[in-house]
């Protein structure tokens, strides 16, 4: 009996005779010998049909088989120095499976609304394979690291009464007979977790009807939220590092291959594996920017070149620390001296790609947070059981969000939010 193997292992197979499944992505061939470049969802290689060595009716299906057409290959793995994967396959023996008609996404450049309306076949391609494979990763070192700081994972519900990031960019809903709205964000939730559990994170999908058309904002994207009791801003900020500079290594050391097919340059990526990253004031960056040429007035929202030039100027992930007032939300810890800005950091990523993570210290004054409520044009009624946390032993606690397309667009280079995310919603785009 052959063992069937995946490609990606066959590196411990060399010289053997093995059976894959697989699907051909491109071919070529001469007279003599046919190249079949193949993927099976584990990686890609390539298969060499070489027509002395095979029957007649295995070179001419080799020659014919189309493009997404699915196959029991059977051959002995070769090392193949020349192909980043680094092995490719003699094929002996080939079996169509199932046959594939016209496929859309030929081997030639295609315009990326033609790609995005054919997104469930464009998941196949290289760079979506690869891209795919690192969120798979950033997601499995997130669990990780949480654990090993003693976080539980709680889910924060998606459909909700609240809104903590705005009313402007809710999603609304019929809940029966009542009104809902689509998760926003599920810190309100996790600040419940914390003081029950103390340290705790939420992972979800989270959804802004953001009529933004960057290359930064997405309607549905999936959010990392911890949450933790007895901690001030400048502990939180310590474990946001530590959280980023694990992501980072993680895929370092686990996405060669995917890294390498996007050719994102692993040197760059190690220099943010070095910590502290730096810190500064709004107050600071605002009078670097002024020096800068940029004309901002302190009490405005940095905007992309804002972000792009604070974050290059350092040449690390920056964090900004204590925004106006004004333009952050009614759940941020007063500062202690001033009244015009709060308690919180922004996390700014080098090479143009803006706040990767928004996070703050939280408000613990019962009376303040009613007043704020109130401020926010919220109903104190939706909010009565948020309000509650601050009477039955309140403490300080802090949390942040990070977004996890806005992180992986930086770590993998991407031009655009949209290809970090298997079906991107987009402003006008929920198809497929
Ligand atoms: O800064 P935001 O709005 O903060 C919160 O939601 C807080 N409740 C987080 C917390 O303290 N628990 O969003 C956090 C992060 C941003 O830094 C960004 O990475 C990402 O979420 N994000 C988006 N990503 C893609 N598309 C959008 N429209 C996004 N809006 C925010
Ligand atoms: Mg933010």
């Amino acid at each position: 009996m052959v063992q069937q193997i995946s490609i990606m292992d066959a590196k411990s197979h060399v010289d053997e005779k093995v059976k894959i499944g697989v699907w051909l992505t491109n071919k070529r061939s001469s007279g003599k010998i046919a190249f079949l470049q193949l993927r099976d969802g584990t990686a890609f290689f390539q298969g060499v049909v070489v027509k002395s060595q095979v029957t007649p009716e295995v070179f001419e299906l080799a020659k014919e088989v189309k493009q997404e057409t699915s196959m029991w290959i059977t051959g002995v793995i070769h090392e193949d120095s020349r192909s980043k994967f680094g092995y490719e396959i003699e094929v002996e023996d080939l079996e169509v499976v199932g046959e594939s008609e016209e496929y859309p996404i030929t081997p030639k450049e295609h315009g990326v609304d033609f790609l995005l309306d054919h997104r469930h076949l464009w998941l196949r391609s290289k760079q979506p394979w690869a891209t795919m494979n690192i969120r798979n990763e950033v997601i499995r070192a997130t669990y990780e690291f949480f654990n090993q700081e003693g976080f539980i994972k709680m889910d924060s519900p998606i459909l909700t009464g609240s809104a903590p990031e705005g009313t402007t960019e809710l999603f609304h809903t019929e809940y029966f007979d009542r009104d809902a709205y689509l998760s926003q964000s599920g810190q309100l939730y996790a600040e419940a977790g914390a003081l029950a559990y103390g340290k705790v994170f939420t992972f979800g999908p989270t959804f802004r009807a953001e009529k933004s058309k960057t290359r930064r904002h997405l309607i549905e994207f999936w959010m990392i939220e911890p949450e933790m009791a007895f901690m001030h801003q400048e502990q939180s900020l310590e474990v946001q590092e530590r959280y980023i500079a694990h992501l980072v290594q993680s895929v370092i050391d686990n996405c060669q291959y995917a890294l390498d097919i996007l050719g994102r340059d692993v040197e760059t990526l190690k220099k943010y594996t070095k910590l502290p990253y730096p810190r500064i004031s709004y107050d600071e960056a605002i009078d670097l920017l002024k020096a800068n040429d940029f004309d901002v007035d302190w009490g405005v929202d940095f905007g992309s070149p804002e972000e792009t030039f604070l974050a290059d100027h350092f040449d690390q992930p920056v964090f900004v620390l204590n925004y106006p007032k004004a333009i952050k939300p009614f759940y941020m810890k007063p500062h202690p001296t001033r009244d015009d800005v709060v308690i919180c950091a922004d996390l700014l990523a080098p090479e143009g790609y803006g706040e990767i993570i928004g996070g703050s210290e939280r408000a613990t004054d019962y009376e303040y947070l009613l007043d704020q409520v109130k401020k926010a044009g919220l109903d104190p009624k939706d909010y009565a059981w948020y309000l509650d946390l601050r009477k039955y032993g309140s403490v300080p606690h802090s949390g942040f969000g990070l977004g996890l397309e806005r992180f992986l667009t930086w770590i993998t280079a991407e031009d655009h939010v949209r290809e970090t995310i298997p079906f991107p919603r987009l402003l006008n785009r929920i198809y497929p």
